[in-house]
C-alpha cells in the first residue's frame, strides 16, 4: 500500500537530519565512541534500576497488594502504545511496572513518565527480557501485580517476512513465558495486544470478530497462536482474558508529552505516518504510494486508523470489565476506512509541507481495503473512537515530531 524510498545516506542541508546520520556513521566508523556510550548509558541506567528497585528505598509499595490499587504489569511500556497506555494508568491512579529491554523502545519515553508521576510506589522501571523465563519469574515473584498488559513485540509485518523466527521468538514464545509466569503467580487478568493481521485478507469487509482469523504473514501467525494458547489456557482457569485486536494506531499524546520514535533502522519496514513525517523532515525524498487501480473510491489502499489516545482508552475499559474465568475480544478502530490518498492529503495538511507523492504499480500482497467493524466493543465495553479526525491526530504526532527531531534521543540515554 505505501513503500518507503530507499534512506538515502547523505546528510541533507538541514540540521534535522543529524540524528539517522548519527546512527549510520557511528555503525561503520566510531566502535570506541559506541562503546563509551553504551557503557555510560548502561551505567545511568543500573543507577536507575537501582533507585527504582523495591529494595532501595525500603518502601515496597510494588511488593504488596493494595486495596484500591491496581498494579499493572506494562511489558514494553518503553515503546510506543505501552508509554501511552502507561501514561493513561498511571492518570487514572493505577501503579504501574514497565517491563522492557529497550531493544525497541526508549528510555527517555520511561523517563518523561517517571517526572510525571514522580511520587513513590506509583511507577517502576524494570529492564528484563522476557524471552528470559528465570528473570521474568523473579520479577512476578518480587512484585504483587494484579493484572498484565501485554504489549512487548516485534510489530513489523515486513521484517517477519524476513526474519520469521525472530517473530515467533519474540511474540509467541515470550507471550507463553509471561503467561506461564502469571499462571505461577496467580496473577489473574490478562490484557493482550493482537492485531487486525490476524484476519489475513477477508473476503467481507468490515472486519468483525467473527472474521476467520486466516493470517497471510508471520507477524499475524504469531499472534494468533497467542490468542490460541491464551484461550486455551484460559478454559482451564478463572483468568480475566481480553484481547484486543488493534487496527493501524497512529497520533501521539495530545500533550505533547509522548510520541512514536522507531529505530532508524526500521524505517524501511515503517508504518505510513511515520513515513509521512519522514517525508515531511525531508528525511525520506518523498512518499510511493503503490497501487492507483483497486476497488475503491479513489483506487488507492483502504485501512481504518485509530488515534493512539483511543486505543489506550479501549485498554482501560477492558481492564475494567476484565471478569474471572471470561474472555472478551475486540475489534479496535473506527470502523471507518480511510484511503491512501486521503491520509496522504491529511499529511500534507497536517505538516504543510508539499510532500513529494510518486504514484506506483501495486505491491504484491496488498489488499485493497482493510476495516473495522466496532460494535461489540462499543455495546460490550462503552468504546467508541473518538479522536477521529485524521488531520488532528497527525497534526498531534506532527508536533511531537518536530520537537524531538532525534526522536528520545539516544535508545538508551536519558534526556537529562
Ligand atoms: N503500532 C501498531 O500499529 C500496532 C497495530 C496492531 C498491534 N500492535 C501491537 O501493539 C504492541 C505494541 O506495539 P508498538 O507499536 O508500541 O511497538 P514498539 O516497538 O514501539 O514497542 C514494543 C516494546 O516492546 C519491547 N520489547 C520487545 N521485545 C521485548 C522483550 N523480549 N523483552 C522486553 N521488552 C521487549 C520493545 O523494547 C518496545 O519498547 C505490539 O504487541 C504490537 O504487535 C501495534
Ligand atoms: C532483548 O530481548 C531479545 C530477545 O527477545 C534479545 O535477543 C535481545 O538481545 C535483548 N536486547 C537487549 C538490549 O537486551
Ligand atoms: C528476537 O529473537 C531473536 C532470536 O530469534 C533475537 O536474535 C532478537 O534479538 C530478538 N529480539 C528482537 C527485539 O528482535
Ligand atoms: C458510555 O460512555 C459515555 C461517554 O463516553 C458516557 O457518557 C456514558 O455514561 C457511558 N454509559 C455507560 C452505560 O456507562
Amino acid at each position: 500500500m505505501l513503500g518507503l524510498g530507499r534512506i538515502r545516506a547523505q546528510p541533507r542541508t538541514s540540521r534535522s537530519w543529524s540524528f539517522s546520520e548519527m546512527d549510520f556513521d557511528s555503525k561503520r566508523k566510531s566502535n570506541f565512541a559506541g562503546k563509551l556510550l553504551l557503557a555510560t548509558c548502561l551505567t545511568v541506567m543500573c543507577i536507575i534500576m537501582i533507585r527504582h528497585s523495591p529494595g532501595f528505598s525500603g518502601l515496597s509499595e510494588f511488593s504488596r497488594h493494595e486495596p484500591g490499587v491496581t498494579h499493572v504489569l506494562v511489558t514494553g511500556g518503553a515503546g510506543y502504545i505501552g508509554s501511552h497506555a502507561t501514561l493513561r494508568l498511571l492518570k487514572d491512579s493505577h501503579r504501574v511496572t514497565i517491563v522492557d529491554n529497550l531493544s525497541r523502545g526508549n528510555l527517555g519515553a520511561v523517563k518523561v513518565l517517571q517526572e510525571q508521576f514522580p511520587e513513590p510506589g506509583r511507577l517502576q522501571f524494570i529492564y528484563a527480557d522476557l524471552g528470559d523465563a528465570k528473570a521474568v519469574n523473579k520479577i512476578f515473584s518480587e512484585n504483587a501485580f494484579d493484572a498484565v498488559i501485554h504489549f512487548a513485540a516485534v510489530a513489523y509485518v515486513g521484517e517477519s517476512t524476513q526474519e520469521p523466527l525472530r517473530y515467533y521468538h519474540n511474540i509467541t514464545a515470550n507471550t507463553l513465558v509471561v503467561l506461564e509466569a502469571m499462571a505461577a503467580h496467580g496473577v489473574k487478568t490478562l490484557i493482550y495486544s493482537s492485531t487486525c493481521a490476524t484476519y489475513g485478507e477477508p473476503e467481507k469487509m468490515p472486519i468483525t470478530e467473527e472474521t476467520p482469523q486466516v493470517p497471510i504473514n508471520p507477524y499475524g501467525k504469531a499472534k494468533k497462536m497467542s490468542e490460541d494458547f491464551i484461550l486455551d489456557f484460559s478454559k482451564t482457569s478463572d483468568m480475566a482474558v481480553m484481547i484486543l485486536r488493534y487496527f493501524n494506531v497512529i497520533g501521539s499524546d495530545p500533550n505533547g508529552r509522548l510520541g512514536e520514535a522507531p529505530r532508524p533502522e526500521l524505517r524501511e519496514h515503517g508504518r505510513i505516518s511515520g513515513a509521512c513525517f519522514d517525508a515531511a523532515l525531508g528525511i525520506l525524498p518523498g512518499l510511493k504510494v503503490k497501487g492507483t487501480d483497486y476497488k475503491t473510491a479513489d483506487g488507492t489502499c483502504v485501512r481504518d486508523y485509530i488515534d493512539v489516545t483511543d486505543l489506550v482508552d479501549a485498554h482501560v475499559k477492558a481492564l475494567a470489565k476484565a471478569t474471572p474465568g471470561k474472555v472478551g475480544i475486540y475489534n479496535v478502530g473506527t470502523g471507518k476506512g480511510r484511503s491512501v490518498k486521503e491520509f496522504v492529503d491529511a499529511c500534507k495538511k497536517a505538516t504543510g509541507v508539499d510532500i513529494k507523492v510518486e504514484y506506483l504499480d501495486r505491491r504484491p500482497g496488498d489488499y485493497a481495503e482493510v476495516f473495522s467493524d466496532p460494535s461489540k466493543i462499543y455495546r460490550e465495553l462503552n468504546w467508541t473512537a473518538q479522536y477521529t479526525d485524521l488531520e488532528q491526530s497527525l497534526r498531534t504526532a506532527w508536533r511531537w515530531q518536530q520537537k524531538h527531531r532525534n526522536g528520545y534521543g539516544s535508545p538508551l540515554a536519558m534526556a537529562i
